[in-house]
């Protein structure tokens, strides 16, 4: 079957919910405040224009793997919107430390590993963003037990197992300070060396057949 090819990275976040959240973008409004989230991520992209890139790249990667899972559409449209706001504790992080083209001291290494806590701490005021929790705090986890809180296998949720695998390949697919981009390819196999260490082993295949929209 021949796929269609799309646009990446994405162009820009009303592009995306249109082309991720067709129809439930209008449904679910209720559900999350769409504007509080809108909100925070112009704060991201003011801040640090590359996480926010990411961030909504890390959405439609997700978004299509929850579809590729067969999970059900408010679980899609709740992943996509986990992963737009997954890395946004990095609104709280130093510019200076997040574009350091050089290596990390252990400091700052502690630093960049608060993100998921800080993320946590901004949504604590809304109710509605309880549901996020998980992709937010978790998605640096590895199955191997090996991530920033050591959560192994089964512990992690499965919405934060496809954030994680979404945001690595995002990470490895765009340049970044310290590095270049690397070819699909690359990525890939990446992606494939470390199935069942870092990433969930289910999720792989999944995975590499939606990179094929790329
Ligand atoms: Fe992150």
């Amino acid at each position: 079957m021949l796929v269609k090819k799309i646009d990446f990275p994405v162009q820009n976040l009303h592009d995306l919910m249109e082309e991720i959240l067709p129809e439930l973008a209008h449904q679910n409004t209720n559900k999350f405040n769409l504007k509080i989230i809108t909100n925070l991520l112009k704060t991201l992209k003011i801040h640090h224009p590359g996480t926010y890139q990411h961030s909504l790249n890390v959405a439609r990667l997700s978004a299509w793997l929850a579809r590729e899972l067969g999970l059900p559409q408010t679980e899609i449209f709740e992943i996509a919107i986990g992963a737009l706001i997954h890395d946004i504790g990095k609104i709280k992080i130093a510019s200076s430390i997040l574009d350091k083209p050089s290596k990390l001291t252990d400091e700052e290494w502690q630093i960049i590993k608060k993100h998921p806590k800080i993320g946590i701490h901004l949504l604590a005021e809304y109710n509605w963003a309880h549901n996020l929790y998980p992709m937010i705090a978790y998605h640096h986890e590895r199955v191997d037990g090996n991530g920033y809180l050591r959560l192994t296998g089964e512990e992690i949720p499965l919405c934060a197992k496809i954030i994680c695998i979404a945001d690595a390949f995002d990470a490895m697919y765009s340049t970044r300070p310290y590095r270049p981009k690397l070819t699909l390819t690359q990525c890939l196999h990446e992606i494939k060396k470390n199935s069942g260490t870092q990433f969930d082993q289910d999720l792989v295949e999944p995975f590499i057949s939606i990179t094929a929209k790329i």
